[in-house]
């Protein structure tokens, strides 16, 4: 068996053992499978790659120091599952397959999660799929659900850091009423321009203002957006961001700091008055922001003076960190054991 060098995982894919998969056909769900292919015999007419009839979660696992595995909030991923299925009519997934299906594909890669001190995690990937052959657009009859696995290393390789986020307003991710709050593909698709751009400026991720006004933070890259001040945690409220399980956390953990939380539009020239601010989602947790950079107007809103994390994003960070890991007593029931 190869050694893995856990210190060096990258955000990358690597083969692990099994994955697991199950069919929806004449209206019902079939049974769970462990398969050990990493390809799926796909027909070339079917609905997911032509209208993009698919969705994903993305979530993690994590090995504790008294050696357990836990999975943080595996139900609230089948419910925005659940909720990606009716936004674009696909049988919904029931949480319990979910799940079930989340413990058995981790459990059969055990040997692919990360140790405790390598601060790598073991990355799920679900995945559901249009897969009925047909030209016209309307949705699949049938359909192919699949978790895999693969350890990813830790995101902040040299340490808990800041990062410069930048504007742009060139590029829509998502519009209003549109797909923004399912976790479908055709979003990341429209992003990849505007990220790329970002990239290639030396940012770490594109942030987009709401489509329709163009006033408003709604959310940066893969990950949503919260400011600090006055002892209060801020965060959009949009029709077109994804309604992310680490943003809803951190809202709980701030209430329990005594934070207050707010939920509501959030105008570009706010940003100015935060005292902190973090991208936040499962990648990385929190990536607190030195800096958000208007590529059109110009303006520059330096939110870390001294270019270091602040208090309260390192808080929420180690407590949020704590639970997934077991070093924090976990109070919200958030952790679900794989055994
Ligand atoms: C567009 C988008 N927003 C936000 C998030 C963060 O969501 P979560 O905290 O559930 O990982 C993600 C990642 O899944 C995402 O893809």
């Amino acid at each position: 068996m190869e050694e893995i060098d856990w210190k060096n995982l990258s955000f990358g894919y690597m083969r692990t053992d099994y994955n697991v998969r199950c069919y929806y056909r004449n209206g019902q769900w079939g049974k769970l499978e462990i398969c050990s292919e990493e390809t799926i015999n796909l027909h070339m007419a079917a609905v997911c790659l032509h209208y993009g009839q698919e969705a994903f979660e993305g979530l993690k696992a994590y090995r504790g120091k008294d050696g357990k595995i836990r999975v943080f909030r595996p139900e609230e991923n089948a419910a925005r599952l659940q909720s990606t299925c009716r936004g674009i009519l696909m049988p919904e997934v029931p949480t319990e397959m979910f799940v079930d299906a989340v413990k058995m594909v981790v459990k059969a890669n055990e040997r692919f999660i990360p140790p405790y001190e390598s601060g790598a995690t073991l990355y799920i990937r679900p995945l559901l799929i249009g897969i009925s052959p047909q030209v016209g657009v309307h949705p699949s009859t049938d359909y192919m659900f699949v978790i895999f696995v693969t350890p990813v290393g830790p995101y902040f390789k040299g340490g808990f850091a800041t990062n410069p986020y930048v504007i742009i307003r060139d590029y829509d991710r998502s519009a209003p009423l549109g797909t923004g709050i399912y976790k479908v593909g055709g979003n990341y698709a429209a992003s990849l321009k505007a990220n790329s751009i970002a990239h290639e400026l030396g940012y770490s991720c594109e942030f987009y203002l709401d489509a329709k006004e163009k006033k408003y933070m709604d959310e940066c890259g893969a990950a949503n957006f919260f400011g600090i001040k006055n002892n209060t945690y801020v965060t959009p409220k949009s029709t077109s961001i994804l309604p992310s399980i680490t943003n809803k956390s951190l809202m709980q953990l701030a209430e329990d700091l005594g934070m207050k939380v707010e939920r509501r539009q959030i105008p570009e020239e706010e940003l100015a008055t935060f005292e902190e601010a973090g991208a936040c989602g499962t990648a990385a947790v929190i990536s607190p922001i030195s800096k958000i950079d208007d590529l059109e107007t110009k303006q520059s809103f330096v939110i870390s003076k001294d270019g270091k994390p602040g208090p309260i994003c390192t808080k929420l960070y180690n407590m949020l960190r704590g639970i997934q890991y077991g070093d924090e007593p976990d109070i919200h029931h958030w952790v679900t054991f794989v055994e």
